[in-house]
């Protein structure tokens, strides 16, 4: 089991499709785990895209990323950081192919519409950037979801 940051970014929020891009998650069987709704500001911006310090779109991204409320959120699942990836497309939505959230929603890089991790060790970084440990939920007790017995 892996768990995986994704964050609905401000142009998702704008647009309306915060919930397009948690179904289409969600569908691909990946379970929530964590979610809240924060305005970034700008350490943590700097601070989750540390890895992107120095180039030249980092200032514009840093803007961007703190311009409007966004939703953070933590998905679990078998392979979920390479899952979730792969749902999102590719970062330029130029070259994302049809049916990844990206290839079908969006048309430009800087407004690519989600964030997700890179890597198990990404994953694992960002997390704790926006979640603390009890806040991230489990489902290890839950019963049947479809009958009473
Ligand atoms: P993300 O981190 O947001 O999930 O996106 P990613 O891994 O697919 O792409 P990454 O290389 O990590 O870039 C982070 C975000 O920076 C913006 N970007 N703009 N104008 C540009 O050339 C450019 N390159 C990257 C994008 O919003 C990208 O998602
Ligand atoms: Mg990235």
């Amino acid at each position: 089991m892996e768990r995986t940051l994704v964050l609905i970014k401000p142009d998702a929020m704008q647009r309306g499709l915060a919930g397009e891009i948690i179904a289409r998650l969600e569908r691909r069987g990946l379970r929530i785990v964590a979610m809240r709704m924060l305005h970034m500001d700008e350490a943590l911006a700097r601070q989750h895209y540390a890895a992107h310090e120095g180039k030249a779109f980092f200032p514009g991204l840093l803007q961007f990323i703190t311009s409007s409320p966004i939703i953070a959120a933590v998905f679990e699942g078998k392979n979920a950081v390479e899952i979730a990836r792969q749902s999102m497309g590719a970062t330029n939505p130029a070259q994302a192919a049809p049916g990844t959230i990206r290839g079908d929603l969006s048309i430009d890089t800087g407004r690519n519409l989600v964030h997700g991790s890179d890597s198990l060790e990404a994953a694992e970084k960002e997390i704790r950037l926006f979640f603390q440990e009890g806040e991230i939920f489990s489902y290890e007790r839950s019963i049947d979801p479809w009958v009473f017995e």
